[in-house]
């Protein structure tokens, strides 16, 4: 009799998580948003993880159309294609979606406290105060007084190419570029010198890269156990540690209302090893992918060089203010951010509450993510959107973009915090090399479309960006 009652219990117990997890699993479609059927055991798990990112997503967004959904395990996952639904989450209604999404560790119960601690992944109030605290640090001021610090890092960079182009050797640009911008990060944000430019496999650039080719949570929870000594050590760091002290005590240009607000030693750590490792892939891939268009179109490249010389001509010095009236060089990054954007599948955000929008609702607790690379090849926003054309980001043509159609730096109040530092690193770079050597092709070169890579966050050259330099 009892083995009865347990049977009956067990097989009514079965029933019961039976039909929650169906009833779970279907909420996207009940919500009226379309996608794949989910295995109720893994969700749609092995059909994200097959192929390239970005051709799933487009596989995905012409099958089921421009905001569909699809079970990350069992967590829900809304695939965001239109952009004026993108601009209602991003910017006005943000406050249902202020952070990013929380995820299985629900950003507290196992996560490590410094994985916590980083801006990316900090959420409601408590990423607001640190965000307020961090902004500052990236103020065109702030910019002007790294300014030396990134030249003399670049002018490094020059030296190097010098020898490359006494020799007529064909190089990877790419590669060039990493190790650039790990040297400008390392030395403005942590105050190494981390030599990345002048030492052949370089333990630094090593464990940079190393990191970023790690699924994600791992390399965000190893970035955070480097050394604090290796910060404290240094003389001229500059972001972090002045962010602090700025908001402790008032002082050192950081000006802030809320005066109680500081970081904790945990928060600093994490948030300069974020920076280091957000500062290093992201923009020298933004710089890889230039050099690939400098030398596919060396037409433009021209057109560049001599807006650099007629602004070094009348104001005499590249910084800060200068660089950023080359408005031609502009137009250029635009477009090449757009055909080959840096960053594809980091622009998400967790629905705090449920959110309707025309005829579905994105069911609270989901997590809503922003198909970049689609976005910006949309034949809808973008006429003939393969072809790179820089004048569609001129003054005459700019009104005809719709504003969230583009973003490779995210969009609204949780974009990159980075977008102005990574900028001036990128044109203050490109307008020193082009001044002085013409980039052409060489054997390797890739002519037109380049091969990519889909890693777990980033975009990248797959086999590099093989060119040469001529002093002019
Ligand atoms: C070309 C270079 C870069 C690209 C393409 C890029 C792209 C992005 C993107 C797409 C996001 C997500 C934005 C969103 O969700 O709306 C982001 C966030 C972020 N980026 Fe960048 N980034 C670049 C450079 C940098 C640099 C140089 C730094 C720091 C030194 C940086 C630090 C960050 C941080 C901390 C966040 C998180 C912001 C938050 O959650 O409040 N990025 N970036």
């Amino acid at each position: 009799m009892l083995w009865l009652i347990l049977c009956a219990i067990t097989v009514t117990l079965i029933a019961y998580l039976y039909r929650q997890r169906v009833r779970h699993m279907s909420i996207l479609e009940r919500n009226g948003i379309h996608g794949p059927k989910p295995s109720l055991i893994w969700g749609n798990m092995f059909e994200f993880l097959e192929g390239r990112s970005v051709d799933r997503d487009a596989n995905w967004i012409k099958q089921y159309g421009k905001i569909m959904g699809y079970y990350f395990g069992f967590r829900p996952t809304v695939l965001i294609a239109d952009p004026d639904l993108a601009k209602n989450i991003q910017i006005k209604d943000f406050q249902h979606f202020v952070d990013r999404p929380h995820g299985t560790t629900k950003n507290g119960i196992n996560a490590d406290s410094r994985e916590k601690s980083m801006l990316t992944r900090l959420i409601g109030k408590r990423w607001k105060e640190v965000r307020s605290v961090l902004t500052p640090t990236f103020s065109a001021s702030k910019l002007k007084t790294m300014s030396p610090i990134m030249e003399d890092t670049i002018n490094n960079m020059m030296n190097i190419i010098d020898k490359k182009s006494k020799t007529e050797e064909e190089f990877d640009i790419y590669d060039m570029f990493q190790n650039l911008t790990t040297d400008v990060i390392g030395r403005t944000a942590f105050g190494v010198q981390s030599n990345v430019q002048n030492e052949e496999n370089n333990k630094f650039l090593n464990a940079a890269k190393a990191l970023f080719n790690m699924k994600f949570n791992r390399w965000i929870f190893l970035m955070s156990s480097m050394s604090y000594e290796r910060m404290t050590a240094s003389n001229d760091r500059d972001i972090q540690v002045n962010a602090q002290k700025g908001v402790k005590n008032g002082t050192n240009g950081v000006k802030h209302s809320k005066s109680d607000i500081s970081l904790t030693d945990i928060e600093i750590i994490a948030n300069s090893v974020l920076f280091y490792e957000a500062g290093y892939e992201t923009t020298s891939t933004a710089l890889g992918f230039m050099g690939h268009i400098l030398v596919n179109y060396p037409e433009v490249q021209e057109k560049i060089r001599e807006e650099v010389r007629e602004l070094y001509e009348s104001d005499g010095k590249l910084d800060i203010n200068t660089v950023n009236k080359l408005d031609f060089m502009e137009c250029v990054l635009n477009e090449t951010m757009r055909l080959y954007p840096p960053v594809i599948t980091f622009v998400s955000r967790e629905c705090l509450q449920d959110y309707k929008y025309k005829d579905i609702t994105i069911p609270k607790g989901s997590a809503v993510r922003f198909a970049t690379h689609y976005l910006h090849h949309d034949p809808d926003y973008w006429p003939s959107p393969e072809k790179f054309d820089p004048f569609r980001f001129s003054p005459e043509r700019k009104h005809e973009i719709h504003p969230s159609s583009w973003q490779p730096f995210g969009s609204g109040p949780r974009n990159c915090i980075g977008m102005r530092f990574a900028l001036f690193e990128a044109k203050l770079a490109l307008a020193k090399i082009l001044m002085k050597y013409r980039l052409e092709p060489g054997p390797n070169t890739e002519i037109g479309e380049l091969s990519t890579e889909c890693k777990a966050v980033t975009y990248t050259p797959k086999n590099g960006v093989y060119v040469k330099a001529v002093k002019i």
